[in-house]
């Protein structure tokens, strides 16, 4: 069973304001929320949308491509920026450089196939000032670090679904007791944001978000 962190009509009434950058946006989310792919949720994706217009990024990295609906949509709403997106399942790479392609966005993401921090290891140089964690959810610590490494000062860190439909907070939510080890990893991911030097906000949107801002110095 999934719970929703809020009340389900706070986030009916929250969506009823949900607008898509485009309609071939449009299509991609419906496609992939008809397929149960998990793509940013539309409370999420408005957050982002006022986060990125805040912060307009120059380079973006995302690591947790799945069919490529969120690599898109950052470089729709970013027009000035490059994306760098790391899918570690080749198939889902595969669809996702395709829905890239259909919207003419190849010129702007670049899809790379491998793990998130394995990747970031031919990324000598910082670059990146925008960052979005969202892939296997018990190795955010591994990812968190690789993406610091490779961010410039200043850049925000955002680590999708830290709450776990409630998880994190209380194993109450996790009824089939399914998902110990992403619990646990996703608390010791939580308690180390604490500690690590930049700032770190966590808030209840979507399915918890952890926002971080990197100091380098
Ligand atoms: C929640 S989906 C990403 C959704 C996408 N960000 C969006 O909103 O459109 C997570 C993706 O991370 C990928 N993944 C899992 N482990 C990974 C890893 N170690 N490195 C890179 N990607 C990984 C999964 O295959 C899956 O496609």
């Amino acid at each position: 069973m999934k719970s929703n962190i809020t009340n389900d009509k706070v986030i009916d009434y929250i969506n009823s304001y949900y607008k898509p950058l485009n309609h071939r946006l449009l299509e991609l989310r419906e496609a992939g929320e008809a397929n149960n792919v998990p793509i940013i949720m539309r409370e999420t994706e408005s957050f982002l949308s006022f986060l990125l217009e805040v912060k307009k990024p120059k380079k973006i990295l995302e690591i947790g491509t799945a069919i490529g609906y969120s690599a898109a949509f950052f470089a729709v709403k970013c027009p000035d920026a490059e994306v760098l997106t790391i899918e570690k399942k080749p198939e889902m790479a595969e669809i996702a450089i395709k829905n890239i392609e259909n919207l003419n966005l190849e010129n702007r993401i670049r899809v790379l196939k491998g793990d998130g921090e394995d990747m970031l290891k031919d990324f000598h140089d910082p670059m990146f000032d925008f960052i979005f964690i969202d892939a296997a959810k018990s190795h955010y610590e591994r990812f968190f670090k690789a993406a610091c490494k490779a961010a410039v000062d200043e850049a925000i860190i955002v680590s999708d679904n830290v709450l776990q439909h409630g998880m994190t907070v209380s194993n109450e939510y996790d009824v089939y007791d399914k998902h110990r080890t992403n619990i646990r990893q996703m608390r010791a991911f939580v308690d180390f944001l604490d500690t690590y030097g930049g700032t770190t906000g966590l808030l209840s949107q979507g399915d918890g978000l952890a926002l971080t801002i990197v100091r380098k110095n």
